[in-house]
């Protein structure tokens, strides 16, 4: 009864895949509420479901396009690379959740003798399809459509009964192994239309663009008897078939997505598209689009939804890509599968370079040495050609795809290169990617995920053992993992990419986190039950699950952004790295700032500046403060003078920023003596050597503080062995211990000296604090000296102060408003800014060390009445404020979780280790790694009143 579950992933009963297009013949949505019964296995679920007679009252209902998990029927279940069944192809287990769903619908009589068909455009992971009784066929694919002809069964003007019987788990399921949730269901739209006899099905745009002459050509592959027209050219009556020569028009790419309506007809049907100009070709080893050398700045978008799963809402869609629009995004990987048919609308619409990817993944074979591996078993090439297929069939007529891919992890083989070889043959104009062809056999790029710096830097200067490859583009798939906090690195890469021409950029894993709303928190692997999963690694986006961006997005724009700019005291260096587009959009202004906020602003005149070049504009008259004035910055912005597609007027299009005046070092007065455990207004206590009060502010510190709670780049250091943490754990890092050597006063201040050393082992620290009062303030000049035989590196050097609960207004005058970690700064300017210990926090799904403000000259947290404590740096440090330890934040495993205590805990630092991806991926480049040895810093604390 079943035995196409096990038929090697192939469909049965659908029509050849054609171009998804709009057309103006009937098409009626059945999308909307159905009837829906899941039963655990196939054995379980109820017989002759399909018949039209058959009493579904006693189901449930169910929107369709839905996931069902999403909607309380059976669960979500994550996994990465391993399948949650048996590894035993093309068997799947009998526990097979089986939804079946029903809907009935009517189309009109005068449908009457005329052919109709049914499309899916996304069933997971099986289907089979009667429609008033009569078997249809079988889908598998899921992210792929599936029409099949409905004429004989259709019954116009009368009411017609579709069911569908869903399966989780089908051999489809062993080339369905992404990185994300399993999520079965009927969950893009299905629809039936009505086919007129001498009507379109299916059509091939060509629209390419000669860059030598600014001309463009067209042909459009379809029935000889339509006529094509294009009315913005002034073209109409054009022959199908034939390559036509249609003069100046304006090329097509992300800077200036210029689409052109393109009409083609039949007496019975019409048929739009959109084309955009342009021609994809590898020119000496580099890929090109109209004549350029493309660089891509992208992200790798999954189809995610935290309440629907893979159903999302075109205009969350449509606002998701204006959000990467306005971060600099200019390219997007599909991964792993084609999305919904009308994201390359949008694609195409707004300006993305797309790789799109086939529904193929077999990357849970790896755990069984690649051991029968479908990508290399005859068995399966059918189901790999129908794929291949079926994709570039959809989506051929998209501008914005520049690639087509063969799929994700899937080992390499035989029908893989079998894809690729349909793929030219079909569709010469797109070179062909896949990553997992490590030897570049069959692909047309070098394609590799997570490459390090180093590697990638050789790769650029051709250095590559491999001679095929070094011919080759070569394209990060996935780099820079945006797990938790992170991803630190993004800018040396981005040199790589600028500096060596083959290095032509890259996707960033992962454009979202997967999280699934629960009651105040997001779910992640486990959260379900799942006896197998693999935890948060689906957390791993550079926007939180309800698509606010994470400061990973920021810095991503700001590593990104077209305009690079460097300041000096007297000249701007502008730098357009554009592909097309001059920067005649662009408006330039500068502004003076110091601790008090901006004290002069203005706009600076940019000359032309043809995309690729620089130019330098020299600065004049600018009031640069002089004497005693506090450090001032010169800060100059690039924005958006006037709105452009997905790109509103105002956006900050580049910024840079130096130091233009520093002020004479301040001299101090005599400080004055110690009186036992006080020092002018401060109070230490005898036991630790603590200050306990100053003036009037009660507190508790500083601590001397090595730890952070580890950032899933922490934790899974090494690409996932996590042998980082498991270092800092075994040398005891999160539970130090103080022993106190002596207290001593004296005529000029007080000194505190403390061992500061792990439980277990006779390593550690010597941490002295050396206490000086005048001027109303309290100075320190804290030094940790590592013990000659440590070796480890560490997560943070700092002090910690405990602080009433009631200081909650924070300012600070240095890099800001977002969090800074030393490898991930680019987007944190030095300005004077204010905030909230609440607002301090970065609200990561798996909760982790986050909120560090970097490089602070001086930072403020008062209570209501303005009463509270000021810290200086002498000249800087970073800090987080928060009511919870780095301890609590490290135990929490989700948000709920945090405790809210009744104090505020400050960390200064003097420095903390970079993140770098090595949660998967490269950890923190060498300057931004934490050596022990012998650091000072320096601050002042003054009580305010
Ligand atoms: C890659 C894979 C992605 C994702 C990523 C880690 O190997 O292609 O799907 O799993 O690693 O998050």
């Amino acid at each position: 009864m079943s035995r196409y579950l096990t038929d090697f992933a192939r469909p049965s009963g659908t029509l050849p895949p054609r171009a998804d297009m709009s057309s103006d013949a009937p098409v009626l949505t059945l999308d909307g509420t159905w009837r829906f019964h899941l039963a655990p296995s196939i054995a379980e679920a109820p017989d002759g479901f399909h018949a039209t007679d058959y009493d579904d009252s006693g189901w449930t209902d169910l929107p369709v396009p839905s996931n069902w998990p999403m909607h309380g029927h059976g669960k979500p279940a994550y996994t990465n690379v391993v399948y949650p069944f048996p590894i035993d192809p093309p068997n799947v287990p009998t526990e097979n959740p089986t939804g079946d769903h029903r809907v009935t619908f009517t189309v009109p009589a005068d449908w009457s003798g005329q052919r109709a068909v049914i499309r899916f455009d996304g069933v997971d992971s099986c289907g089979v399809v009667w429609l008033n009784g009569v078997q249809l066929g079988v889908t598998y694919g899921s992210r792929l459509p599936a029409e099949f002809d409905i004429t004989a069964a259709l019954r116009p003007g009368a009411e017609n009964v579709l069911a569908v019987r869903v399966h989780q788990w089908s051999s489809g399921s062993y080339l369905e192994d992404q990185d994300m949730w399993w999520l079965p269901g009927i969950f893009r739209s299905v629809t039936v239309r009505l086919r007129p006899a001498g009507g379109i099905d299916d059509l091939f745009l060509h629209a390419d663009y000669d860059h030598t002459t600014g001309t463009g050509t067209l042909l459009v592959d379809g029935p000889e008897d339509a006529v094509v027209s294009v009315p913005a050219l002034g073209l109409t009556g054009l022959a199908t078939g034939v390559t036509h020569q249609v003069g100046e028009v304006r090329p097509w790419s992300p800077e200036d997505p210029a689409l052109y309506d393109v009409l083609v007809a039949t007496d019975a049907e019409t048929v739009s598209l959109r084309a955009g100009f342009r021609t994809v070709k590898i020119v000496d080893g580099i890929l090109t689009v109209n004549g350029r050398r493309i660089q891509i700045h992208g992200v790798n978008r999954h189809e995610h939804h935290p309440d629907t799963g893979r159903v999302v809402p075109l205009d969350v869609v449509r606002a998701e890509l204006e959000l990467m629009k306005r971060h600099h995004v200019n390219a997007v990987r599909t991964s792993h599968y084609p999305p919904d048919p009308r994201v390359l609308d949008l694609f195409d619409e707004l300006g993305f370079w797309v790789i799109d990817e086939c529904d193929l993944e077999t990357h849970g074979f790896e755990f069984v040495g690649w051991r029968d591996n479908p990508s290399d078993d005859p068995r399966w090439r059918d189901a790999y050609l129908d794929r291949i297929s079926r994709m570039i069939e959809r989506d051929k007529n998209h501008p914005s795809v520049i690639l087509w891919s063969l799929g994700n992890e899937a080992g390499t083989g035989r029908n893989l290169a079998a894809m690729a070889n349909w793929s030219r043959d079909r569709d010469p104009s797109r070179p062909v990617h896949y990553e997992g062809d490590h030897a570049c056999e069959y692909v047309d790029v070098y394609s590799r995920m997570y490459a390090d710096h180093a590697e990638s830097t050789l790769i650029g200067r051709g250095e590559d053992p491999s001679g095929h490859r070094r011919s080759l583009p070569y394209i990060l798939c996935e780099f820079a993992h945006a797990m938790g906090n992170g991803p630190g690195g993004m800018l040396e890469y981005r040199e790589i990419f600028d500096r060596y021409p083959r290095a032509q950029g890259g996707f960033i894993w992962e454009w979202l986190d997967h999280g699934i709303r629960q009651d105040g928190f997001y779910a992640y692997g486990g959260d379900f039950g799942e006896p197998l999963h693999d935890g948060n690694f689906v957390i791993d986006g550079l926007v939180f699950p309800d698509r606010t961006p994470s400061p990973g997005l920021t810095e991503f724009a700001a590593v990104f952004a077209p305009v690079l700019i460097g300041v000096h005291p007297d000249k701007v260096d502008v730098k357009n790295t554009y592909t097309y587009r001059d920067l005649g959009h662009v408006a330039l202004a500068w502004s003076l700032g110091d601790r008090s906020g901006v004290v002069a602003s203005g706009t600076l005149s940019l000359p032309p500046v043809p995309a690729g070049t620089s130019a330098e504009i020299p600065l004049k008259d600018l009031p640069l403060p002089s004497g005693p004035a506090s450090e001032t910055w010169l800060t100059v912005t690039a924005t958006a003078a006037k709105a452009l597609p997905g790109v509103p007027a105002g956006l900050v299009l580049g910024a840079g920023q130096a130091v233009v005046h520093e002020p004479a070092p301040v001299v101090r007065s005599t400080p004055v003596p110690a009186d036992g455990l006080r020092l002018g207004s401060a109070v230490f206590e005898p036991v630790h050597g603590r200050l306990v009060k100053l003036g009037d502010l009660e507190l508790d510190g500083p601590r001397p503080h090595i730890w952070r709670a580890p950032t899933d780049n922490d934790r899974m250091d090494d690409r996932g062995t996590g042998s980082l943490l498991r270092s800092w754990k075994e040398a005891g890092l999160h539970r130090m211990r103080e022993r106190l050597v002596a207290i001593t006063p004296s005529a000029d201040g007080l000194q505190v000296e403390s061992r500061f050393a792990p439980a277990g082992t006779n390593v550690g620290f010597t941490s002295t604090v050396r206490w000086t009062y005048a001027d109303d303030a309290l100075h320190a000049t804290w030094r940790l000296v590592a013990d000659e035989r440590w070796t480890l590196t560490l997560p943070r050097i700092g002090v910690r102060l405990a602080l009433p609960g009631s200081l909650t207004s924070v300012s600070w005058f240095g890099r800001g408003p977002g969090e800074a970690y030393s490898d991930s700064i680019q987007a944190a300017l030095v300005g004077a800014w204010t905030s909230t210990v609440d607002d301090l926090q970065t609200p990561y799904v798996y909760p982790q060390e986050n909120g560090h403000r970097a490089d602070v000259r001086n930072l403020t947290l008062r209570d209501a009445s303005g009463a509270g404590l000021e810290v200086l740096g002498g000249p800087s440090f970073g800090f987080t404020a928060r009511n919870h330890t780095d301890e609590d934040l490290e135990e929490a495993g989700r948000r709920t979780r945090i405790p809210a205590r009744d104090q505020v805990f400050v960390n200064l630092d003097l420095a903390q280790r970079g993140l770098g991806t090595a949660s998967c991926g490269t950890g923190p480049l060498p300057p931004y790694i934490l050596t022990a040895g012998d650091h000072v810093l320096n601050f002042t604390l003054r009580a305010l009143r």
